[in-house]
């Protein structure tokens, strides 16, 4: 049997794009592996959000051409491929500056892996697929199955809001929203083959549009009516086209988790309006107020940016502002990176690093200070957990409460993947303990 190593970077659409990459692959008899060293292909997904993430693209090529070398020893071939958004910012210089890359696919092309190795195989011809093609790759990809009692499931993709820090709109193309039907039957797939929560995927998911159904809000009604799903979640959201039918699912749908990420990026009205983001701080805080109403235990999540080009100390103030007021149950912040090709990487007033540094810590510091008190605050409840994971420790699950905070618990693998009421008996900042409380609900 062949085999596929796949390490992927960056945000939750990658994750699922690896998982359609093992499907597309599997079509040829490849099954994936956690050991580089027995893999006949080595795969990386790429993330080209900032700096950083693609910084290590060059050095994990390196580290995975060291088994190519070792396997060519042994006369065994192995093909290095790099898909993701990198390769769609800059797959030919990828090609020409790392010799040891044999396949480059783009984001919107990589339902042709399976031609594009077997044209390899034959020819061993380096090649590059990075275009945006007329035909959605959703058209071309096998079934899917589940890897874990919680899969991804990408509904939307791409963005036409051009924030003006952001590489999306570039790596991902515009806005393409997969119809209500298509998104069924995938989630059925799924379900059938042992997931039991979905977590509906898109750059800005609540932009959905597809055919057979109004918006995100109805699409999610339809979802939960499909048997054996139990939870349903959904990421990323962009605060100003949030719709009523979506409010209202938080409150009338049982299976529609009570937590949303919301990015706001700055609570500045200034900053927002330079990074071409279309809400004022006091609309996205009404915005959160709506989602209380509906739903007074959501728990709210946010990505924030600091030190974005003529950020100043008192709009960063303003950032901390808008943190006290919504109290956040968990966050991702980052420091503004200048990213190639986006109008703010050329705009004059650049914030200097230890500026960036200091206000990333300090930010950080009181979100992880709200972080704790949500997690005491769940302290001695009776929750729902989906056990998704094994633990480090033998005989310890790890999962999620409804509102997607990790938990671990002392039980056997008897339990793995099952919705278990478990009492959750302490806090740390991060993470939480529990122990079970009754039998197995679901
Ligand atoms: N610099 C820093 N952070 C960025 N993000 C997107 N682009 C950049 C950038 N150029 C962050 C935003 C987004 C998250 C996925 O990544 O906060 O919501
Ligand atoms: Fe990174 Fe954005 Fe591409 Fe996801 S879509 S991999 S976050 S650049």
């Amino acid at each position: 049997m062949s085999k596929i190593y796949i390490k992927t970077f960056g945000c939750q659409m990658n994750m699922y794009d690896s998982a359609r990459m093992r499907d597309a692959l599997g079509t040829l008899g490849y099954e994936t592996t956690d050991n580089p060293a027995e893999a006949d292909i080595l795969l990386l997904n790429t993330c080209h959000i900032r700096e950083k993430a693609s910084e290590k693209l060059f050095s994990e090529i390196g580290r995975l051409n060291e088994f190519k070398l070792i396997r060519a020893k042994e006369k065994k071939n192995t093909l290095i491929i790099v898909c993701g958004c990198v390769v769609q910012a800059e797959g030919a210089e990828i090609l020409q500056r790392a010799h040891a890359v044999d396949i480059g696919v783009g984001p919107q092309n990589y339902h042709r892996l399976p031609e594009l190795v077997a044209r390899y195989n034959r020819k061993k011809g380096r090649v590059l697929e990075a275009d945006f093609p007329a035909d959605s790759k959703f058209d071309y990809l096998p079934k899917t199955k589940a890897t874990s009692a919680s899969c991804f499931l990408a509904v939307q993709e791409g963005c036409d809001n051009f924030c003006t820090y952001c590489v999306v709109p570039y790596t991902r193309g515009c806005e393409y929203s997969r119809s209500a039907d298509e998104i069924i039957q995938e989630a059925k797939d799924l379900v059938s083959t042992g997931a039991k929560e979905i977590m509906l995927l898109g750059q800005n998911v609540n932009c959905w549009h597809g055919d057979g159904a109004s918006d995100l809000g109805e699409l999610i009604y339809r979802i939960a009516e499909i048997n054996g799903l139990e939870r349903i979640r959904y990421t990323t959201s962009y605060p100003s086209k949030i719709t009523e039918n979506l409010v209202r699912a938080h409150a009338e749908v049982e299976k529609l988790m009570p937590y949303i990420h919301l990015p706001i990026q700055s609570g500045s009205d200034s900053v927002l309006k330079a990074m071409n983001r279309l809400y004022t701080a006091s609309e996205y805080i009404d915005i959160i107020g709506r989602f209380r109403e509906a739903r007074p235990d959501i728990a709210i999540s946010s990505d924030f940016i600091v030190g974005f080009p003529g950020e100043t100390d008192k709009d960063f103030e303003q950032t901390l502002e808008v943190v006290k007021k919504v109290k956040y149950t968990s966050s991702f912040s980052f420091k503004y990176s200048p990213r190639p090709g986006t109008p703010a990487s050329l705009m004059k007033n650049q914030i200097p690093e230890d500026v960036k540094t200091e206000r990333l810590m300090r930010l950080q510091t009181l979100l992880l200070e709200q972080q704790k008190e949500a997690y005491e605050s769940v302290v001695g409840k009776v929750l729902p957990v989906l056990l998704t994971e094994k633990g480090k420790k033998d005989g310890q699950l790890i999962g999620y409460t409804p509102y997607l905070q990790s938990t671990h618990v002392s039980l056997d693998d008897s339990y793995l993947n099952k919705i278990v009421s478990l009492k959750i008996t302490k806090a740390s900042a991060t993470s939480l303990s529990s122990e079970l409380s009754c039998d197995i609900t679901k």
